[in-house]
């Protein structure tokens, strides 16, 4: 469920009409629904009661400082995978206590940066990450919080450019070398063991591989404890698919995962701490478009939009499906007609749908893309020398535009002309 929906003929984010929004900030734009975002951080938080627990959101989803603040003020805690979503989680207020660190490729620079503004664990992906983050830890006097992801070799069962649990995947260290890594970990200094890592995927629709996935991890759990090592924190990672095809896709429900969770690994004293990102960011927001030309082509109808795999790289790069709906209400039983809808990017790949039936749009009229509040801002590039694209955040019967469109002097003031021209 989300906040977007027609009122009186014209589709709103919560209680702020998005014509009004288009007419302050112009098009292309994200928005995004703050009571959605506070509604599936919750769904989560309930899920996991009474488990001891923190729901860490992955900010690569959804990475604006505004929605940041917004879930860490809820209690959120952070995933971060660079240094820089590391300073946006600061910035957001997020306490360093509530942050996590993910990712294969760890910087020393970015450890030291987690480590002397406080973190709250490492989740470590390789030996040679490890060895790094010793000495790093030691060389500054202190002592990093690690887990150790682990790759469990269970298919996700969702596309292969976003399946990470396969033996075949660059992530985490073999689950059957856990004992070996581990024992390396305790052995080293500068690092203190608090858990084991795991996350085998993005979209997924099923349950089934999550279950087999921290099946493993309990067994593991038991395994490490029996060697010594004292795992009191099990990181379960994200993952959960939503539904992106409003009338086909029923993917399971937040309950019914944390209902696995307390089943498969409940009753290990743990903390559990999971990394949605796009089951909280993706629903909460649109791509509001508008509509250049309508282009009659040899047997397709092409709709030319303002918007285009630049703002949305999505259905370019995955063939990925969004919901395309007009912002004015289409009547009920009104006429559809097939379109190819694209932007005005110079490659046949800036297409975002082919042969979509939609209600009748025309010249100037806005259409939204559903369920692109996850992965989408974030993979935004200028390519073509387009700007990215303004993000407003609404709250209520308010908005505010938290990241403004760039001017094309601030954008051109980048470059540099070396003095040899
Ligand atoms: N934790 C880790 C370690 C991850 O790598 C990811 C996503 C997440 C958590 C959050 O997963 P989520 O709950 O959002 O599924 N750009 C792709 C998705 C890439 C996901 C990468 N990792 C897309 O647009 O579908």
């Amino acid at each position: 469920m989300d906040h977007f929906l027609y009122k009186n003929g014209t589709l709103h984010a919560e209680e702020v009409a998005i014509p009004e929004i288009a007419t302050a900030v112009g098009t292309p734009f994200y928005v995004y629904s703050t009571a959605t975002l506070t509604r599936h951080y919750r769904l989560f938080t309930e899920a996991l009661t009474p488990l001891p627990h923190l729901v860490c959101f992955a900010i690569k989803s959804l990475s604006n400082v505004a929605v940041l603040k917004t879930l860490g003020n809820l209690g959120a805690g952070m995933d971060v995978v660079s240094g820089g979503e590391y300073l946006r989680a600061k910035a957001a207020g997020v306490p360093g206590s509530r942050i996590v660190f993910s990712g294969v490729g760890k910087t020393r620079e970015e450890m030291r940066m987690a480590l002397t503004g406080g973190i709250r664990q490492f989740n470590v992906e390789s030996e040679p990450e490890m060895r790094a983050l010793s000495e790093v830890a030691s060389s500054l006097g202190v002592s990093a919080p690690i887990a150790v992801r682990v790759n469990p070799d269970v298919d996700a069962k969702t596309h292969e450019k976003i399946a990470t649990g396969k033996k075949e995947n660059k992530f985490g260290i073999p689950i059957a070398r856990a004992s070996e890594v581990y024992a390396e970990a305790a052995r080293l200094p500068g690092l203190q063991v608090v858990g084991i890592d795991v996350h085998i995927g993005s979209q997924l629709t099923e349950l089934e591989p999550f279950e087999q996935a921290y099946l493993k991890v309990a067994d593991l759990t038991h395994r490490l404890r029996s060697e010594g090592h004292t795992i009191t924190r099990l990181d379960l990672g994200g993952g959960l698919g939503i539904p992106y095809q409003r009338s086909n896709d029923a993917p399971p429900l937040p309950t019914d995962y944390g209902a696995l969770i307390k089943r498969t690994v409940g009753d290990l004293g743990c903390e559990v701490e999971i990394e949605p990102g796009r089951l909280i960011s993706g629903n909460a927001g649109l791509l509001i478009a508008g509509v250049i030309y309508v282009k009659n082509g040899e047997g397709r109808d092409f709709l030319i939009l303002d918007a285009a795999m630049n703002d949305l790289v999505r259905p370019s790069m995955y063939g990925a499906h969004h919901d395309i709906v007009p912002v004015a209400e289409p009547p009920v039983a009104s006429p559809t007609q097939e379109f190819d809808v694209v932007g005005p990017v110079c490659e046949t790949g800036d297409t975002f749908a082919k042969g979509r039936d939609l209600p009748l749009v025309g010249e100037g009229d806005l259409v939204a893309f559903r369920s692109a509040g996850a992965y989408g801002a974030v993979m935004a590039s200028e390519y073509n020398t387009r700007p990215l694209i303004p993000e407003v955040l609404v709250n209520g019967d308010h908005f505010a535009v938290i990241r403004a469109r760039p001017s094309f002097d601030e954008i051109l003031n980048r470059d540099s002309i070396p003095s040899w021209l």
